[in-house]
């Protein structure tokens, strides 16, 4: 995920739509002829079958397909609700105040907001958190992954069978300052990530480093893409580097980033292999905004005010560059920071 470890230390948690704290989740032993536990977190209920998820709140119900609801949900758990809001789809979704989150049905959808049939409840994020861990334990079947790219992994779909406890409880990738250092993140090689069937052409050695005397200890440098060549998963940004709140937060990117995600501040891309398009949203209301190719080298910085989703047809590497700083949503939300990084 791309949220380094300080990321939650805000001095206080934001509530700008005023809400109390709703709690109870509830996990409920399988009961449908597929073979699925139901769950429950504040007055939202969620029961999977063989091809759907089935959300309910009062007075409004919403399906997606499994499949993209594990995609989507594997990553909020992962990042740990991210940051701003990950929309599961036009209707569904989470948005992080870090430390509490607000989990809800159309409120970043015009049509719902403006028919008042949005609904939003706000939980402590480890309770939410646990709810939606059990869930997509218990919904990924045997053989499907939901970090890996459609054609690297198995199918989700039919009745209950086995799980795949490796593959959603992956551990992130955080470096504290930055991969390769002794103690930090470690690089990867053959036998733990061999080189992904896309980036066969990627040079593999490794930068030499001559420190002068005594500078050892202080001085490192990596492969970063030999070291991407070698990720496993799809649309997981991870912190490789980490220079106060500047993080540099690297991904391969392959099919459809599985949320739109609505930025709760400015976030530069660089895009380092191949070709991604974006398509770039209004962030309350969805409303098209633009759809934007990225080329290799190119460099865009998506504002603070909207939501974007990225199609990859081939598998590409992505550079994500996050400002962490616990700071910025709430400067923004009082007008004190601009929503675009540069202006001309
Ligand atoms: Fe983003």
């Amino acid at each position: 995920m791309a949220m380094s470890e300080t990321a939650t230390e805000a001095t206080g948690i934001s509530n700008p739509r005023g809400l109390p704290i709703t709690t109870g989740t509830q996990s409920h032993p399988p009961a449908n002829e597929d073979g699925y536990r139901s769950f429950e977190a504040g007055d939202f209920a969620f029961r999977r079958d063989a091809y759907f998820v089935h959300i309910t709140w009062p007075d409004g119900r919403h399906q997606m397909p499994i499949d993209a609801f594990l995609r989507a949900l594997m990553r909020d758990v992962a990042w740990g609700f991210f940051y701003g809001t990950v929309n599961f789809d036009t209707v569904f979704g989470t948005t992080n105040y870090y430390g509490e989150v607000e989990m809800f049905a159309g409120a970043t959808n015009d049509a719902y907001v403006s028919a008042g049939r949005d609904f939003i409840q706000r939980f402590k994020s480890d309770e939410l958190m646990g709810v939606f861990r059990q869930m997509v334990s218990d919904w990924t079947n045997a053989g499907y992954d939901p970090f890996a790219a459609p054609m690297e992994t198995g199918a989700p779909w039919g009745a209950k069978n086995g799980s795949n406890e490796e593959a959603v409880t992956r551990q992130r990738v955080t470096a504290k300052r930055m991969v390769g250092l002794p103690g930090d993140t470690p690089l990867r090689g053959d036998e733990s990530h061999p080189v992904n069937r896309s980036f066969t052409d990627v040079d593999q050695s490794q930068p030499e480093v001559h420190a002068e005397p005594g500078f050892e200890h202080e001085v490192s440098a990596f492969n970063l893409f030999g070291y991407l060549s070698r990720s496993d998963v799809t649309w997981n940004p991870s912190v490789c580097s980490v220079v106060k709140d500047s993080l540099f937060c690297p991904t391969t990117e392959e099919f459809i980033l599985p949320v739109e995600h609505g930025n709760d501040r400015c976030e530069w891309f660089v895009q380092l292999s191949d070709q991604i398009i974006w398509d770039v949203k209004d962030g309350a209301t969805g409303r098209p905004r633009a759809v934007v190719t990225m080329r290799a080298g190119d460099v865009s910085c998506m504002p603070a005010d909207i939501r974007h989703q990225g199609y990859s047809n081939k598998r590409s590497m992505l550079l994500v560059w996050e400002n962490g700083s616990p700071k910025i949503p709430d400067l923004i939300r009082a007008g004190k920071a601009p929503v675009v990084s540069v202006s001309w």
